[in-house]
Order: structure tokens, then sequence, then C-alpha cells
């Protein structure tokens, strides 16, 4: 190998490697969003027990600003297993401030509403059976 080559090569890893990090150093993943949830494994089929503990949840903490087919306060919820993906649903519910400061996504909607999602309070088990009350409603 020349010495021009060398520098190309020497060049290409260190381009390599600053994209990874940039990739997986900085920041989180926008589609994930930013909260304690990193990871939601879903099974294939909806379990109806947990979705209907979300929805007792649901009815109790989040119906003063949701619907699922108009826009009340926030954004109407219909469809959001589809547009979203688990985890971020999750932070969304868990994290909303910080989620509507640096989640793109979120900030987005932010702008739209003018109004912040408050924290609810719900554990992250509760927040779990939500999401599996979305489910069962977008199946
Ligand atoms: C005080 C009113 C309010 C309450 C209570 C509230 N939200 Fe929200 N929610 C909003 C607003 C407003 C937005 C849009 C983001 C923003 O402006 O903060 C939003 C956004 C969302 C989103 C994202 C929607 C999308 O299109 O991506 C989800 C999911 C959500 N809320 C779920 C919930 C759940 C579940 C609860 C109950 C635990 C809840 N919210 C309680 C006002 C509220």
């Amino acid at each position: 190998m020349n010495k021009k080559n060398i520098c190309f090569y020497l060049a290409l890893q260190i381009f390599i490697i600053g994209s990874f990090v940039s990739i997986n150093g900085c920041g989180d993943d926008p589609e994930i969003g930013i909260g304690p949830v990193k990871e939601v494994k879903l099974e294939p089929q909806v379990n109806e027990d947990m979705a209907n503990k979300g929805k007792v949840t649901f009815e109790a903490k989040c119906v003063s600003c949701h619907k699922f087919n108009e826009k009340l306060v926030g954004p109407p919820l219909a469809g959001i297993t589809k547009k979203r993906k688990p985890e971020w649903i999750m932070n969304m519910i868990l994290n909303p401030v910080e989620m509507t400061q640096k989640n793109p996504a979120a900030q987005e909607l932010y702008r739209q509403f003018l109004v912040q999602m408050t924290y609810q309070d719900v554990t992250q088990d509760d927040a779990r059976s939500i999401l599996e009350y979305f489910r069962s409603l977008d199946k």
C-alpha cells in the first residue's frame, strides 16, 4: 500500500468511527423518544386483561384531554399505535414535559396544540396497559 492509500484508509476509518459515535453516542433515537422505556416486546395477540386495565387508567387520567376520533385539548389518539413506536408512546405518557422539549415529533405537536401535556403520575406498568388498550382499539 502506498502512502496515499494509507491516508485514504485512515480517513475512511475516522469517518466510519465518527458516524458510529454520532448515531449511537449522542442523544436518543427520535422514534423511541426520551424516557425510561428503551424497549417494549409486544405479543402478536392483544392481551385483553391488560387492555381493560389500561382502559380504566385512561378513563381516569387522560379523557379530560383526549378523545380517539376528535381533537380535544390534545390530539385524537385513534391509529396512534400505527403512527408511533410503542416505546415512543410509553415515553410520551411517562415523560411528556421532556418529550415536548426535546423530541422532534413531540415538539411539533406542542407547536400545534399550544398546551403542554402534563405528567399524570402513571407507573410504567400502567403506561404499558394503556399501550395495550390503544393496540386493542387500533387492531
Ligand atoms: C392536560 C391535558 C392532557 C392530559 C391530561 C393528557 N394529555 Fe396526552 N397530550 C396532550 C397534548 C396537548 C398533547 C400534544 C403534545 C403537547 O402539546 O404536549 C398530547 C399528546 C399525547 C400523545 C401523542 C399523540 C400523537 O399524536 O403522537 C399521546 C400518546 C398522549 N398524549 C397520551 C396521553 C395519555 C395516555 C394520557 C393519560 C395518562 C394523556 N395523554 C393525558 C394533552 C394531555
